[in-house]
C-alpha cells in the first residue's frame, strides 16, 4: 500500500482526491494539510466523506517536506511552486494539479503567467498528466503535472482530428463552457452563488492561460506548431466543462473516415466514450458527471467545410482529480482503472 499526502485538501480538487482514493486498492491517504482547517477532522470540510476518514488537517507548512510516498500538491497556481520543487527532492511521487510545472518552456510562464520559472531544469522531467496523449511517459515517472480542466476537454475533443493532418491547424478555435466549480472553493465577486447562478458569460476571451497547454500538447499531437484559440464561458452549472473545438477541413474526407480515426485515435483508452449513434449523438456533461469518462464526438458541416470535435467531461474529475489519480495508476504500474472505475451520476 501506497501512503499519500494532499496538500491544499481542504478545497475543491482536494474533496475530490479524498472521494476517489477513500476506496482506492493501492493508496491510502495518511495526511491532509489545510490552513484554515487544521485539527478539524477531515468531515468538517468534506461532510459528504463522513465516516470515510479518521483523520485531522494537520496545518499547512509550505517550507517543510513530507513523508510520504506520494504528494498531492492542490494548491492554486504559483502557492506551491518551491514546496514541490523540495518535495521532488527527496524522492516522493509528485502529482501537482496547478499549472506551475504543465508547460515545457520556461518562456511561456513569462508569457502566460508573467513570471519567471524558477525552476526551469525541472519542468523536463515533469510529465503532463493526459494519459490518453502521454501514456507511455507517464510509466515509471515520479513527477506528473496534471492538466488544467479547460484543456483537458478541448484536447481530448479535437486530438485525433489533430493527428488526421486533415484539418486547419492555423484556424483552431475552442470553446468552452464551464461550471463553477472550476474556480475553486474560495468565493470571488464573479464566482458566488448570486452573481453565477443563472448567467452564461464569456470570460478571458483573449489570452486564457489554459490556450499555452492546449498549443504545447496540440503541436505534439500534429507534428507541427498550432496556435489556437480559446473562449471560455462561464454557465449556470456546478460541474461540467464542454468543449466545442471548430476548424476548416483541408482534406476531402468522409464522416465514416473521422470516425475510424476517432476510433483508431482512442483504442485502449477506457475512459474515452465515443458517442456516435442514437439516441445521443453529441457528448452531454449530463452523462458523465461524478465520474472519470469523457464523451467525444464530432460533426462535419459540409456547406461550409466546418469540422467541430466535442467533448464533454466533469472538470473535478476527469478535468482534475480522477485524471491526476489515472495518471499516477500508470506511473505506478497499477490499472488505470484503479478506484476510479464508477459510473457517471444521472439524472
Ligand atoms: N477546480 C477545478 O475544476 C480544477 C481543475 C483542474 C485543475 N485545478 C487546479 O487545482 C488546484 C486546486 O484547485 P481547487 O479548485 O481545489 O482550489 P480550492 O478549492 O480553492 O482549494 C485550494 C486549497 O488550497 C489552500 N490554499 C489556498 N491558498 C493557499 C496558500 N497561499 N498557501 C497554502 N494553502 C493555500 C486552501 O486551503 P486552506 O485555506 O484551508 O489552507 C484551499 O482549500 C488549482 O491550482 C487549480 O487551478 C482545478
Amino acid at each position: 500500500m501506497y501512503t499519500a499526502a494532499i496538500v491544499g485538501a481542504s478545497g475543491y480538487t482536494g474533496g475530490e482526491l479524498l472521494r476517489l482514493l477513500a476506496r482506492h486498492p493501492e493508496i491510502k491517504v495518511t495526511k491532509v494539510y489545510s490552513r484554515s482547517r487544521a485539527g478539524q477532522p477531515v468531515y468538517y470540510a468534506h461532510p459528504h466523506l463522513r465516516g470515510f476518514y479518521n483523520l485531522r488537517f494537520e496545518k499547512t507548512d509550505l517550507e517543510k517536506t513530507i513523508d510520504a510516498d506520494i504528494v498531492f500538491n492542490a494548491l492554486p497556481h504559483g502557492e506551491g511552486i518551491h514546496f514541490t520543487a523540495r518535495q521532488a527532492e527527496v524522492g516522493s511521487i509528485i502529482v501537482d494539479l496547478s499549472a506551475d510545472y504543465r508547460l515545457k518552456d520556461p518562456g511561456d510562464y513569462e508569457k502566460w503567467y508573467g513570471f519567471q520559472h524558477p525552476y526551469p531544469d525541472l519542468l523536463e522531467k515533469f510529465v503532463y498528466g493526459l494519459p490518453e496523449l502521454r501514456r507511455d511517459e507517464l510509466s515509471g515517472t515520479k513527477l506528473i503535472a496534471s492538466p488544467g480542466c479547460n484543456s483537458t476537454a478541448a484536447l481530448l475533443a479535437f486530438a485525433p482530428l489533430l493527428s488526421s493532418k486533415a484539418v486547419d491547424l492555423k484556424h483552431i478555435l475552442i470553446d468552452v463552457k464551464v461550471g463553477s466549480s472550476e474556480a475553486g472553493r474560495k468565493p470571488y465577486e464573479g464566482s458566488h452563488h448570486p452573481e453565477r447562478e443563472g448567467t452564461i458569460r464569456p470570460y478571458q476571451p483573449k489570452g486564457h492561460r489554459h490556450i499555452a497547454e492546449f498549443n504545447q500538447e496540440a503541436s505534439r499531437v500534429a507534428g507541427e506548431r498550432v496556435r489556437a484559440s480559446m473562449v471560455p464561458h462561464a454557465v449556470p452549472a456546478i460541474r461540467g466543462a464542454f468543449a466545442s473545438v471548430h476548424s476548416y477541413l483541408t482534406q476531402d474526407i468522409s464522416e465514416k473516415a473521422i470516425w475510424g480515426q476517432y476510433a483508431r485515435f482512442y483504442r485502449g483508452s477506457y475512459f474515452v466514450r465515443i458517442v456516435y449513434s442514437t439516441p445521443l449523438r453529441y457528448p452531454d456533461v449530463k452523462n458523465v458527471v461524478g465520474s472519470n469518462f469523457v464523451d467525444v464526438s464530432f460533426a462535419v458541416d459540409e456547406d461550409s467545410g466546418r469540422v467541430t470535435g466535442f467533448a464533454a467531461i466533469d472538470n473535478l474529475v476527469k478535468g482534475a482529480s480522477g485524471q491526476a489519480v489515472q495518471a499516477l495508476n500508470i506511473a505506478l504500474g497499477l490499472p488505470e482503472q484503479a478506484g476510479l472505475d464508477l459510473p457517471p451520476v444521472k439524472p
